[in-house]
């Protein structure tokens, strides 16, 4: 299964995806990884020899005509799956209804709680004594597609919303990993969970 993963930040996910094939038994691989700024998570990328390409909003018109760039970006490497893995930006309808349903994301709460750029944050201010992380398949809305897998994360008191997040990737960096195998092995159809 080839994929291309997107990032935004630090990209400690894509981290555990390229430890993940390492192992020359895991059935799939990384044939590029994107960004929408100049990421640090890219450093990942190259210290693994994985082509990398940046597709900065700032450089276009209108938020159409980037996604249109990020989708041309991506097609040229022809991948089965684009993971976003801490992409930042919504995903454009063009480019979703291009790519979906093998165009998965990561995202750091229980959806449908939580949804949005600050889903940590928005935990910790609800009181809320669990969350967790959720992986899914992307639609054109944000963070509201079909739900691959999903774990419970427990909030303890007086966590900080870093500490929380930490918390959250420890899990989220295994979940992502086992989806994306799942998918490679056919245990996760994402036709039919994305028809279902
Ligand atoms: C992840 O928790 C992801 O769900 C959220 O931002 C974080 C990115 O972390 N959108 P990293 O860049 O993979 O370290």
């Amino acid at each position: 299964l080839s994929l291309v993963v997107l990032i935004s930040g630090g990209g400690s996910n894509l981290r555990a995806l390229l430890d993940a094939q390492s192992d020359a038994e895991f059935p799939a691989r990384i044939v590029a990884v994107g960004a929408d700024n100049d990421a640090a998570g890219l450093s990942h990328a190259e210290e693994f020899g994985v082509p990398t390409f940046t597709v900065p909003p700032t450089s276009f018109e209108s938020r159409a005509a980037w996604g249109d760039e990020l989708l041309e970006q991506i097609e040229v490497w022809n991948p089965d799956l684009v993971v976003c893995a801490g992409f930042m930006r919504i995903l454009p309808p063009r480019v979703v209804s291009a790519l979906s349903p093998f165009l998965i994301n990561t995202h750091p709460a229980l959806l449908p709680a939580f949804p949005g750029a600050h889903a940590v944050r928005d935990a910790l201010a609800a009181g809320v004594s669990q969350t967790g992380v959720t992986v899914h398949i992307v639609d054109e809305g944000v963070d509201t597609g079909p739900v691959i897998v999903q774990e419970a994360v427990t909030i303890e008191p007086g966590d900080t919303e870093s500490e929380l997040h930490e918390r959250i990737k420890t899990i989220e960096r295994r979940l992502l990993t086992q989806a994306v195998l799942d998918i490679a092995n056919s245990r996760v159809n994402l036709r039919e969970l994305a028809t279902a």
